[in-house]
């Protein structure tokens, strides 16, 4: 996505900075807000590593696609999608099997706005808004059960999302309620922020804490726990470069650098 939204959509809040328009920011895009590249400005002065961090989640999304596509997964959930970007979900899912089907979930407006007009065209995939937070009226949605079959296995991502689910909200129990409505046979691919001996990414932190979006970071048990209840898939909880890497110049010397873990639970058919 690379045009600068020239209205805004309604409902944009603009007086706090927004994670998904933020985020589109380390990455290059243009669908973000004067506020927004300022916070962006002073994250990358506390970690200049901001934009390795969101281009290392982008290549896990797609590898994580790519995974569960070989694996007979044709219908796909990516909740809390943010702005779209080169490489989105349907594009790596209809690459691997045209007739696969994309549901994309958030709860920003611009995020909103800019994957109507990225998905217009295309009757595989839609745009939902929502929010995370309510599992079961999520999935009982009409424009998304119109699209997804949520009797068959679907391939959910909640990606750089459940660090903006604070304790207070339960995240290990609302993934465990996701768990228990989806099909046998589904998968659910994680990525989360962490400051595991990472002074500078706890400074970060504190600066969301003055978004519309404040973080919780969490340790490599923390985001272990959130998928407790799947099956791991190998090679389990790692940080994002290594989760199943198609090059060793992926990786790099130092996977620590994308200060995020990432793993794939699978829901198993009996
Ligand atoms: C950093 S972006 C990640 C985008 C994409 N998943 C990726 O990994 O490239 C986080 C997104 O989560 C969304 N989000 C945060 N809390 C949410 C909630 N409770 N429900 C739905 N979306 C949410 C934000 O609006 C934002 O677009």
């Amino acid at each position: 996505m690379t045009s600068r939204p020239d209205r805004q959509p309604e409902q944009v809040d603009l007086s706090k900075p927004s994670a998904a328009r933020v985020y589109d920011y380390f990455l290059g895009g243009s669908s973000n807000f004067a506020i927004d590249r300022e916070f962006a400005r002073e994250a990358l002065q506390i970690f200049p590593g901001a934009r390795e961090y969101a281009r290392l989640n982008r290549m896990f999304l797609q590898r994580a696609v790519r995974f569960m596509a070989d694996n007979g997964i044709r219908q796909f959930l990516d909740i809390g999608s943010g702005i779209p970007t080169v490489g989105a979900v349907h594009e790596v899912a209809q690459a691997a099997a045209p007739e696969s089907r994309v549901a994309y979930v958030d709860n920003e407006a611009v995020a909103i706005a800019h994957s109507e007009i990225m998905l217009e065209g295309n009757d595989n995939a839609i745009i939902v808004q929502g929010d995370m937070r309510a599992p079961e009226e999520l999935l009982r949605d009409p424009d998304l059960t119109a699209l997804l079959d949520t009797s068959e296995p679907i391939g959910v991502l909640m990606l750089a999302m459940l660090h903006f689910i604070p304790e207070q909200d339960d995240p290990a129990g609302l993934v465990e309620r996701y768990r228990q409505l989806l099909a046998p046979g589904s998968y659910l691919a994680i990525s989360h922020g962490t400051d595991d001996d990472l002074p500078e990414i706890t400074a970060l932190g504190d600066l969301y804490k003055n978004s519309t979006n404040p973080a919780t970071l969490r340790t490599k048990q923390q985001v272990t726990a959130l998928l407790q209840g799947f099956e791991l898939v190998d090679p389990g909880i790692v940080f994002t470069p290594e989760w199943r890497p198609e090059s060793p110049e992926e990786v790099g010397d130092d996977p620590q650098r994308s200060v995020a873990y990432a793993g794939v639970g699978y829901k198993p058919k009996s």
